[in-house]
């Protein structure tokens, strides 16, 4: 730990009121932090041509290098003991492991996740294996990627490939991270590799995502000879009308059935919500549902990995009162709340933290959640050292934990929070610009410093521990 900053005194939070067996973890995912993509056999991913088209990435950024984490493995482990926390949730890059994206595994990938496994075993820190964290293989989404349905087989085979190294080690499997992200910013918005821009392919994008899921979790559930968890993370916020017109109510339903309820629903009740079903009618498009789809979807899974980053409110008029855009579709505009933001210009919306993990646990019961991810990045100003004292960020770790333990109060049933992230990386379109790190990374030597966060992150797990 570096000694030249302590945290801060006046943020330490009240005792917290959680149980032993509560999970304190730090994330990251393959192509953000790994580097080495031509390494040992592995092929391109959707993210290693997106960053080569030009004004993809902020700065003409990419992850060739990254944070070098697969040069540096074991001294990043050495790093994530030192906070004290007890579980690592990293990603598995699926073109590592399968080159191209079907047929046999490629040992020379398998064995890095099978080193990683191993070394943070024996320092005593669980691991949480996400399988898809967005880096396609690049021939996979040349045979028409998610919206394919085909992309969901390859997915489960993939999955397999993995637990069948692993599975006698990890006792806890995320299938997706943040299919939203996938589908919406990926095939519609395009601002997301690989960067298409087709409502009805996300739409089927989103289908054959939580096939994909439900296919792998069958399969990995089916080949585990041991106690497993098995589980999906999504991303979601709260949304909110901006006034009471019904306009801006119909927003804030749309947004909310877009984000949180098309993938939430299909996975705990075995079906799409009628009214997005019907939204999407109306704009003639559908999911592409076959016989036996939703079974498959409504698996069950036994945890629900929340990422959190910011609750937004929705207006169902544009800026000059229109209540339709151009396509003379209905207007759904995002309305950030007011109030201190982050280098993101995302709102700081603790609160809406606690609502939304309340409103989880009512909606969609008997179903235990971790906080897979929660973070955020501000324009940190390192010393020479490369020491950062960044007050804010802290500011919105203890704000968010404290947001998590008032859940747990008034009932939600949240066993866990991981911070993004262990490190500053490859934050996607924005590339290196944005740090989300409670550790600093200087890309120019690698040499990674802990934040004044990262101190008072170990601090707060520390006594919440009792110690
Ligand atoms: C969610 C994603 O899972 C992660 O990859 C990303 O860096 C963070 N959000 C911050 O945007």
């Amino acid at each position: 730990m570096n000694p030249t900053v302590t945290p801060a005194p006046g943020l330490l939070l009240p005792a917290l009121d959680l149980p032993p067996s509560f999970k304190w973890g730090v994330a990251t995912s393959s192509y953000q932090i790994e580097g080495a993509v031509a390494e040992d056999g592995r092929t391109p991913s959707i993210w290693d041509t997106f960053c080569r088209v030009p004004g993809a990435v902020v700065g003409g950024d990419n992850g060739d290098v990254a944070c070098d984490h697969y040069h540096r493995m074991p001294q990043d482990v050495a790093l994530i003991k030192s906070l004290g926390v007890d579980t690592y949730r990293f990603s598995v890059a699926w073109p590592r492991v399968q080159p191209g994206g079907r047929g046999p595994a490629n040992p020379a990938g398998l064995a890095f996740y099978d080193r990683l496994t191993d070394e943070l075993l024996a320092a005593g820190i669980d691991p949480w294996v996400t399988l898809y964290h967005w880096d396609l293989p690049q021939e996979l989404e040349d045979a028409g990627g998610w919206p394919n349905r085909d992309t969901a087989y390859r997915f489960a085979d993939y999955a397999m490939l993995v637990f069948d190294r692993l599975g006698d080690r990890v006792r806890t499997w995320t299938t997706l991270n943040e299919p939203w992200c996938s589908a919406w910013l990926g095939y519609y918005v395009g601002v997301h590799a690989p960067g298409r821009k087709n409502f009805g392919d996300s739409i089927a994008a989103v289908h054959h995502l939580l096939l994909g899921h439900g296919l792998a979790t069958q399969r990995m559930r089916a080949a585990a000879t041991r106690e497993t968890t098995f589980g999906i993370t999504l991303n979601m916020g709260t949304a909110d009308p901006a006034t009471d017109t019904s306009a801006d109510r119909d927003a804030a339903r749309r947004a909310d059935g877009m984000g949180l309820r098309i993938y939430l629903d299909p996975l705990r009740k075995g079906e799409y919500p009628a009214d997005m079903v019907e939204d999407l009618a109306a704009r003639g498009t559908a999911f592409p549902v076959r016989d036996g789809d939703l079974a498959v979807i409504a698996t069950p899974f036994e945890v629900l990995g929340v990422n959190f980053y910011f609750g937004q409110d929705f207006s169902g008029t544009d800026e000059h009162g229109n209540t339709t855009d151009a396509d003379g579709l209905p207007v759904v505009r995002a309305v950030l709340p007011e109030g201190p933001r982050t280098a993101m210009d995302w709102p700081i919306t603790a609160d809406r933290f606690t609502r939304l993990l309340v409103r989880l646990s009512r909606d969609y019961p008997d179903l235990p959640m971790v906080i897979t991810e929660n973070g955020a990045a501000f324009d940190d100003i390192a010393d020479a050292d490369g020491a950062v004292a960044d007050a804010d960020r802290t500011a919105y770790l203890a704000e968010h934990i404290a947001a998590v333990v008032a859940a747990r109060e008034q009932g939600a049933d949240v066993r866990g929070y991981f911070a993004w992230s262990l490190m500053d990386n490859f934050e996607w379109a924005e590339g290196y610009a944005k740090r989300f790190g409670i550790v600093h990374v200087d890309y120019a030597t690698q040499v990674r410093t802990p934040k004044q966060s990262a101190l008072w992150y170990r601090d707060t797990i520390s006594r919440a521990r009792g110690n």
